[in-house]
């Protein structure tokens, strides 16, 4: 490895970030963080925080997981690498599959396609959700619905579902048959709706309008987050699931949930979905399912949805899609050694009262600060704050604030993520009560700072 003057002078020189301008990045060079132990980083400088973006919403079982990281390096002594594309398979792709629809069968998931990553996952269910309408004779249902608000990765597919112009506009035009509905998002909404369940009635009729316009024999599926995370943690009433559930099932339109973020216990559950007590046809996955230590994604099938594959004899079934990586062994191997340890570990059990707490903390420092216009969260460990100028106004809060705020709340001690105006957390799911409570006092001396 380079020494840090080298690593500092080539800084954002030769690589592009994701989700970043690259002058921008030039100018203003991005941490460098060389290490991890448990849920805190440690950058270039020796500054150590807790992380409380959880790397990504995804490093759930923190940074220390030895049981993952030896899996990993035994697999790449074993088998580093084969194909799964037909004819071929391996060991640990093969349990993975086992331990990833058991681990959601309560949901009604039957089988799983491994990915990988998020976007490819996403990708996966809208594509197989278009063969499945075709293997049972309604080849007219090729249109989406999806949420204003959600993220569901950047995909062509996905971008098109996708409810943020930031992630749109310059790389249109995007799928056509692609269509939104208002995100049930009580601060801001198109209704001037302030009730959650209300809202959620307006936006099930608004979907029911959409449906009538369309034509529901022209719908493949609804994909939405059962927690909107990168939109800004929207937390829909719990009505609001179940209503889209219903009128799915009405019009014959399969319903996906993008469970990037919320599969594997962020929410508290083991699923998003099963938080609301709703069974999707289709599910997305990634991120939790190796905590992120090796890229992996999972798109799960329900017994409906695969019966209609396996039974076909028109020779139409194939599925003629699919990633080199796709049920790589090295990340079968971390699938396995996460799903364990995530069982081992009852995350969910830690998620639910330390996603309160971290909530509870920042409600009472809205009281505090009325820079903080709107507090999301409460349903296990992703907690949302909209930052606002003007509290009655909800003016957006200036770009340069944010960045003040950020790196004030970054020397105090915790890393947060910035989205536009809003800041979002994650922490890892193995986070404890001190640790919580360190993320909320950085914040607090960021928000003076603001
Ligand atoms: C809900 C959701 N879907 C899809 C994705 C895309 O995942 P990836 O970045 O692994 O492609 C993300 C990423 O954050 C996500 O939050």
């Amino acid at each position: 490895m380079k020494d840090d003057n080298f690593l500092k002078e080539n800084n954002a020189r030769h690589l592009w970030h994701p989700m970043g301008a690259p002058g921008d990045l030039q100018a203003n060079p991005p941490k460098i963080i060389k290490s991890a132990q448990g849920v805190h980083i440690t950058d270039i400088d020796g500054h150590s925080v807790v992380d409380a973006v959880g790397g990504l919403w995804c490093v759930n079982l923190g940074y220390s997981n030895d049981a993952i990281k030896e899996a990993i390096a035994k697999q790449l002594y074993d088998l580093p690498y084969y194909s799964a594309f037909a004819g071929a398979t391996n060991p640990p792709a093969i349990e993975a599959s086992l331990m990833v629809r058991e681990f959601f069968a309560d949901d009604g998931m039957a089988r799983v396609f491994f990915t990988s990553g998020g976007s490819d996952s996403v990708e996966t269910c809208l594509r197989l959700a278009r063969q499945y309408h075709r293997l049972r004779g309604e080849p007219t249902r090729t249109k989406f619905l999806s949420l204003k608000k959600g993220y569901h990765g950047t995909h062509f597919g996905g971008a098109s579902v996708n409810g943020n112009n930031r992630f749109r506009i310059a790389y249109e035009p995007l799928l056509p048959g692609c269509y939104h509905l208002p995100s049930p998002y009580t601060y801001r909404n198109p209704f001037n709706e302030t009730d959650p369940a209300r809202l959620a009635q307006l936006i099930a009729q608004a979907a029911e309008d959409e449906i009538a316009f369309q034509g529901a024999n022209t719908i493949a599926a609804f994909i939405m987050e059962p927690i909107q995370g990168a939109g800004g943690v929207i937390v829909p009433p719990e009505t609001f699931m179940p209503l889209m559930r219903a009128i799915c099932d009405k019009h014959g339109i399969l319903m996906i949930s993008d469970e990037v973020i919320t599969g594997f216990c962020r929410t508290g559950h083991w699923s998003g979905a099963r938080h609301w007590g709703v069974k999707p046809d289709m599910m997305c996955t990634a991120k939790g399912i190796t905590s992120g230590y090796f890229p992996v994604g999972a798109a799960l099938m329900s017994d409906k949805v695969a019966a209609v594959f396996e039974d076909d004899k028109t020779g139409e079934g194939a599925i003629w899609h699919g990633y080199t990586y796709s049920a790589h062994p090295v990340g079968a191997a971390a699938v396995i050694a996460c799903l364990s340890e995530t069982l081992r570990l009852n995350t969910a059990a830690n998620a639910g009262p330390r996603g309160a707490q971290l909530y509870q903390g920042v409600l009472q420092l809205a009281e505090k600060h009325d820079i903080i216009g709107d507090v999301r969260g409460g349903h296990g460990l992703m907690t949302g704050i909209e930052i606002v100028s003007d509290r009655a106004a909800k003016t957006m809060m200036d770009t340069a604030t944010m960045k003040r705020i950020h790196q004030t709340a970054y020397e105090a001690g915790a890393m947060v993520r910035l989205s536009g105006h809003n800041i979002l957390m994650s922490p890892p799911l193995t986070i404890t009560a001190d640790e919580v409570d360190v993320i909320l006092n950085a914040l607090d001396k960021g928000f003076a700072a603001a």
